[in-house]
């Protein structure tokens, strides 16, 4: 089975930073891979090189086993991939319908925008979410930490795409709203979603994974099958992983395949 994405020895600097050394990365079809990770490993940096958001230095990214150059998210978006980043991006002076809309908004006879589709099909993502987002027409800016990262993650989810990436998703959600997404990514995960989750939380990663890896400096340190590995074997890798434990994993999946 050909990866949907593959990451080939990803190199990226910002100045003297040596944000990510010689990266793989690989995620099949509706796997749900975990990037965990010390602050400043570079997870976030990674996910950004694949979206186009950030450019790399050097190292190949394969959609479906072809090379790709995006040179911004638009043209990942384009092939069905979404991110939802840290530090979501949305417009605090509009409303939760707009922001799930934002830059396609529905038209009517091509030229209006229409308001009665945008908001019903907005209630309709966020109801499908369990978000409860109390209006539509609430402003974002008014919504909490958390409501806000709901409504970020309803965007993402209504482009329909093939993966999604999620980047610290439960650090601002309550235990229910953490209960919930979960939830979420185990339904995306049926209708065959891969989504690749970053996060400082084991227990979340363990509880809906199917594999989680470990980037160290900049460097992948660590790669297993969250069913025949453990939260403290993980907790051992993101401490003391050296890229050789990257290595070896790597090339036993390969003998595996
Ligand atoms: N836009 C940028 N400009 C300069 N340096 C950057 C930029 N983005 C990331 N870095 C640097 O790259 C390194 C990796 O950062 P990154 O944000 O990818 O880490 P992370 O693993 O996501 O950490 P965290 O868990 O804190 O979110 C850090 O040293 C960071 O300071
Ligand atoms: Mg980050």
């Amino acid at each position: 089975m050909t990866p949907i994405i593959e990451m080939r020895r990803i190199d990226k600097h910002f100045g003297a930073v040596h944000a990510l050394r010689g990266v793989n990365l690989h995620l099949m079809p509706g796997e749900i891979l975990g990037l965990v990770g010390d602050n400043s490993a570079g997870k976030s940096t990674l996910m950004k090189v694949l979206t186009g958001a950030y450019q790399r230095d050097a190292g190949e990214v394969l959609i479906d086993g072809k090379t790709t150059h995006f040179t911004s998210p638009q043209d990942s978006r384009d092939l069905g991939i979404e991110m939802i980043y840290q530090d979501f991006a949305l417009c605090g002076n509009m409303d939760v319908g707009q922001n799930i809309f934002l830059g396609r908004w529905p038209r009517r006879a091509g030229l209006f925008v229409n308001r009665t589709r945008m908001y019903a099909e907005a209630q309709d993502v966020l109801m499908r979410l369990k978000v409860d987002v109390n209006s539509v027409f609430q402003k974002v800016e008014s919504l909490s930490g958390g409501r806000q990262q709901s409504v970020a993650i309803a965007r993402a989810i209504s482009f329909s795409p093939r993966v999604i990436i999620f980047d610290e998703p439960t650090a601002n959600l309550s235990v229910m709203a953490t209960e919930r997404l979960l939830e979420t990514m185990a339904e995306l995960k049926r209708q065959e979603v891969a989504q690749i989750i970053i996060s400082h939380r084991l227990t979340d990663i363990f509880a809906v994974g199917d594999r989680v890896m470990v980037l160290k400096r900049g460097q992948a340190v660590g790669d297993r099958y969250i069913r025949s590995s453990s939260e403290r074997e993980v907790l051992e890798l993101i401490i003391s992983g050296t890229p050789d434990d990257a290595l070896t994993a790597e090339q036993a999946l390969q003998g595996a395949a």
